[in-house]
């Protein structure tokens, strides 16, 4: 498995799990437990994305732009997670911007997928692609999350 393997598997939880979030309503059972798992998996995503991916990236000028990019996109994440956490789950509000959330990340996770992939395909070695792969998917098993 290869890094781009190894991140697009998560990407797909992430897309299921945001998927379901948005078919929940009031402060049900449901919508607590998909949120608090989608909370913890795009922090633990995050981090080990940004260690195994994107900070190996900064190295090269081909790569340093589109990395600083996606970084600042997960901090707007962190800030509309951090929104929802402080919504109450029965108000309508909760749903308007767990649907803002969704669309951030998607956009963020496709903008990785069909660019940026791409051009750090060109700069990582083939080694290189599998070892961060493992080294990412210890980080994703290791941590818990916030
Ligand atoms: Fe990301
Ligand atoms: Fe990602």
């Amino acid at each position: 498995m290869n890094i781009f393997e190894a991140i697009r598997e998560d990407h797909e939880k992430q897309r299921v799990l945001m998927r379901v979030l948005v078919e929940t309503s009031g402060a049900s059972e449901s919508r607590e437990k998909f949120f608090k798992e989608l909370k913890a998996e795009l922090n633990k995503h995050a981090i080990a994305e940004e260690r195994y991916f994107y900070v190996p990236l900064m190295d090269s000028d081909n790569t340093i732009e589109p990395a600083r990019h996606a970084i600042a996109e997960h901090h707007e994440i962190d800030e509309l997670v951090e929104t929802l956490v402080q919504t109450n789950m029965s108000s309508s509000a909760w749903l308007v911007h767990m649907k803002s959330l969704q669309e951030l990340v998607l956009h963020h996770l496709n903008e990785e997928e069909h660019e940026f992939f791409q051009q750090a395909g060109k700069v990582l070695s083939a080694q290189q692609k599998v070892q961060l792969a493992s080294s990412y998917r210890h980080e994703m098993l290791t941590q818990r999350g916030k």
